[in-house]
């Protein structure tokens, strides 16, 4: 328990808001959530999440009345020593960042402070100089702004969706930016349980062995700005770069597994983001590096190394229908059965989800798709209603007469799948393995990997 629990209120019920608002609660903060969207606020009350995040459920449930939900500014606001805003920031069609939400939300935060040194925390993904631009919006809207103290830090999020609690409550590092002082001490006094490891582990999110404390990394609030983009480019790169080096593989007979292991082993390297497939997605990657050179832009500044990570991954996502067309030729009427549709494992999550380019492609050249997702399909219903495809109800069922498969997530269960009895069932037992999940061969199928040796020859 808590010696001096603060009053936070966390603007938007997103990954980043909904996480932030969990962990908070389960410090012993007293927390309120707040989200415009009256649906997600009724769920929210009734005990159930608006997405799917492993073991966060389990972690709300035990905050008990430390962690509560509303929809009204007034409410949430003038009580709270810090306000987060955890708004969505969807790309616009040039590559930057809509602010809208994030301007919306700032607005209303300013109407209902209450001048007692509050400090307003942004935690959603913006532009260098987002914070100054808050600040401003703030002295506009605040209702007589020159009797309010109030501060505007960056603290920036690094979590994973899948892996959202892990990530939250074992960080390596908690980014503060602020050009004032009051408001990173007070973060610091927020942090304190995350920041000395001070709370008891959640059983189902034990605390890795060796694991000691995050590093704090108190920041100017442009650096805190620019530290997140810089770090989702740098993996997003990182990715690419495997996955260029894997092409080459293909082509002299070395295998990307090996390859990867190799230089991983070096500390400076490192073996994590470097898994070649079917390249990156998600709400953060696309996103990000396309705002960090259209920022660069904007200045006049190329970028040539993000524009060539953007490009190669553009490129593996071909790459996974036309290794497909190596052995299928054809595809106009072919069956293809598509496992995996979010974007990654563990998540429900479709935004730009490589499945969704293969499915497209897969539909202009007339092939007939059948779908399979462990937890995504649902969402896909609403979301990829453009698309043609025929759900599966399981990765077993969507083989059956299949002309071909293609792994596109590697979900834990398609890995487990005994893929050698599974192929007996497909009508040709070509499989498209676009995550390099299946170990060993498949003696009794077509085998078609990413940067791997000895891939079977085309029919
Ligand atoms: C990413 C970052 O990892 C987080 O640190 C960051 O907080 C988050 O973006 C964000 O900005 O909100 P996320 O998009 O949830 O997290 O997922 P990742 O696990 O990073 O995966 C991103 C994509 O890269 C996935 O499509 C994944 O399949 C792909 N990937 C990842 C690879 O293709 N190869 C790899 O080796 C690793």
């Amino acid at each position: 328990t808590l010696h001096s629990p603060l009053k936070v209120a966390v603007v938007g019920t997103g990954y980043v808001g909904l996480g932030t608002a969990a962990l908070l609660a389960y410090f012993g903060h007293q927390v309120v959530g707040l989200d415009i969207d009256q649906d997600k606020v009724a769920m929210l009350r009734r005990g159930e999440l608006p997405i799917y995040e492993p073991g966060l459920g389990e972690l709300m449930a035990v905050c008990g009345d430390r962690l509560r939900w509303t929809d009204d500014y007034a409410s949430a606001i003038p009580d709270a020593d810090v306000i987060f805003i955890c708004v969505g920031t969807p790309p616009l069609p040039g590559g930057q960042p809509d602010l809208r939400y994030l301007a919306a939300a700032a607005q209303d935060v300013a109407r209902n402070l209450n001048g007692k040194m509050q400090v307003v925390v942004n935690k959603s993904t913006v532009p260098v100089g987002t914070g100054d631009w808050v600040t401003r919006i703030i002295e506009e809207h605040a209702p007589d702004y020159k009797a309010h103290q109030y501060n505007v830090v960056s603290n920036p999020e690094f979590l994973r969706e899948g892996t959202a609690l892990f990530d939250s409550l074992y960080p390596d590092r908690l980014v503060l930016g602020g050009n004032n002082e009051h408001g990173v001490a007070r973060l610091l006094e927020l942090y304190a349980p995350l920041i000395e490891q001070d709370f008891e582990a959640p059983a189902h999110v034990p605390r890795p062995a060796g694991y000691t404390r995050p590093e704090v990394v108190a920041t100017s609030l442009s650096s805190a700005e620019m530290i997140k983009y810089a770090a989702n480019a740098f993996l997003a790169l990182k990715i690419s770069f495997a996955n260029e080096i894997a092409g080459l593989c293909e082509r002299v007979d070395a295998d990307i597994e090996e390859v990867v292991r190799g230089i991983g082993s070096d500390t400076r390297i490192g073996r994590q983001f470097l898994s070649a497939g079917a390249g990156w997605g998600g709400s953060c990657f696309g996103k990000d590096t396309s705002a960090l050179i259209s920022t660069g832009e904007e200045y006049g500044y190329d970028m040539p190394i993000l524009r060539a990570a953007v490009t190669i991954n553009l490129r593996q996502r071909q790459l996974i229908v036309a290794k497909l067309q190596k052995h299928l030729h054809r595809l106009q009427g072919k069956r293809v059965a598509v496992l995996g549709m979010a974007f990654k494992p563990n998540t429900d999550d479709l935004r730009d989800a490589p499945a969704h380019d293969t499915i497209a492609r897969l539909n202009e050249l007339g092939a007939t798709v059948v779908a399979h997702d462990p937890v995504a399909m649902e969402r896909a219903r609403r979301e990829w209603g453009h698309l043609k495809y025929v759900e599966a109800e399981s990765a077993g069922a969507a083989l059956v007469g299949a002309d071909a498969v293609i792994l596109m997530t590697e979900w834990k269960q398609y890995a487990e799948l005994d893929w050698n009895e599974a192929v007996k069932t497909m009508r040709q037992p070509v499989v498209i393995d676009a995550r390099n999940v299946l170990r060993g061969g498949l003696p009794g199928g077509t085998l078609e990997r990413i940067g791997r040796r000895g891939q079977s020859q085309p029919q």
